[in-house]
């Protein structure tokens, strides 16, 4: 007796994604002529039989992905969020963007409320990582799938940048550039992406065979603007030979207030002081010295993610939990460029 034909390998058949299969099957009239047809040839074909007890018991969610993200006035998340609503209006589903302000008991009322309204599925950034409170809507009957964080257990899809290997690259382009002061500005270092590209730093450093010890660790309370000014106005303070000549900061936002409270200082970028930035946000390559920074996929993440999210709500009974790693890739620009003439 063979396995029943899934919903997703009609799609596969069809060359289409799962929720497009789904609109044939429940909403055909926001689907083209042409498309429907190439999955009715696909049913066929394959002989698929739709899981009706399945559908129903989905039946009961509204048409609404919740996305919880630690800080809403960052733009790397809103353009995740914009790929994700890309992906989930192709669908015809909504998106509730919470914002969690990396404070655990805001982003649990967020979830008892997303579950209350019974979402078909849940992106999330945690606060602190994947945990019991995540499991359990997941065996209650919410999917959740985990945005810029990894799951170790394998208990969840998963979609992120491998950030030490960001690390890594960050801090080996500032030693390219022949940097012996070397500092990392980033925090709370509870938050694990901030963790990770410190210790791709460190890793860069034992590799080039300099003490980790020499990496000035800067810990800052938030990842914005105001931190990175913070953090600037303690490196002007100090006597210029003991000020870092070379500065990998754990996101842009930090890059930036840094490189705001350097020019007040009339401190020179790269001259003085080379920065390095991460998530390439637009401001970055916008900055009045354009930012160096390791970019990573904001909208595919976002589109990654709610495609994963959507086959699993689509095709729970026979999903299985997916880890996507995408590489990071450093944009170098003024702020770190060695050497006058280069830019
Ligand atoms: O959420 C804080 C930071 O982690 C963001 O700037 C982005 O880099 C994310 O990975």
């Amino acid at each position: 007796m063979n396995a029943p034909v899934s919903i997703r390998e009609v799609a596969a058949h069809a060359g289409v994604s799962v929720g497009t299969v789904s609109n044939v099957l429940n909403r055909p009239d926001i689907v083209a002529q042409s498309t429907r047809d190439r999955v009715h040839e696909a049913i066929k074909a394959l002989g698929f039989v739709r899981n009706e007890s399945a559908r129903q018991l989905r039946a009961g969610r509204s048409r609404i992905i919740g996305l919880v993200v630690l800080d809403v006035a960052n733009p790397f998340f809103t353009d995740v969020a914009r790929g994700v609503e890309d992906e989930a209006s192709r669908s015809g589903l909504a998106v509730i963007l919470c914002n969690s302000d990396d404070q655990l008991p805001k982003e649990t009322r967020y979830l008892e409320l997303l579950e209350e309204h019974r979402v078909q599925g849940i992106l999330i950034t945690p606060v602190a990582g994947p945990d019991e409170r995540l499991a359990l809507l997941q065996r209650r009957g919410t999917p959740v799938v985990l945005l810029d964080s990894t799951s170790p257990s394998g208990g969840q899809c998963s979609v992120a940048v491998d950030d030490v290997l960001g690390g890594d690259v960050a801090m080996s382009h500032l030693l390219d550039g022949g940097h012996q002061r070397l500092a990392y500005i980033g925090g709370p270092l509870s938050i694990r992406q901030v963790a990770d590209r410190r210790d791709g730093a460190l890793r860069a450093l034992a590799r080039a065979g300099r003490d980790p010890a020499v990496l000035q660790m800067i810990e800052t309370r938030a990842l914005n603007v105001y931190a990175g000014q913070q953090a600037g106005m303690a490196i002007a303070a100090l006597p210029p030979r003991r000020r870092p000549t070379g500065v990998f900061c754990a996101n842009d936002l930090i890059a930036l207030g840094l490189l705001q409270e350097m020019t007040r200082h009339r401190i020179g970028v790269p001259e003085d002081i080379a920065i390095v930035g991460y998530d390439d946000i637009d401001f970055a390559a916008a900055a009045a010295v354009p930012l160096s920074s390791v970019r990573q996929p904001r909208q595919q993440l976002g589109r990654t993610a709610a495609r994963l999210l959507l086959e699993e709500s689509l095709a729970a009974e026979d999903h299985t939990h997916r880890q996507v790693t995408f590489q990071p890739e450093l944009e170098i620009r003024q702020s770190s460029r060695a050497g006058p003439g280069t830019w």
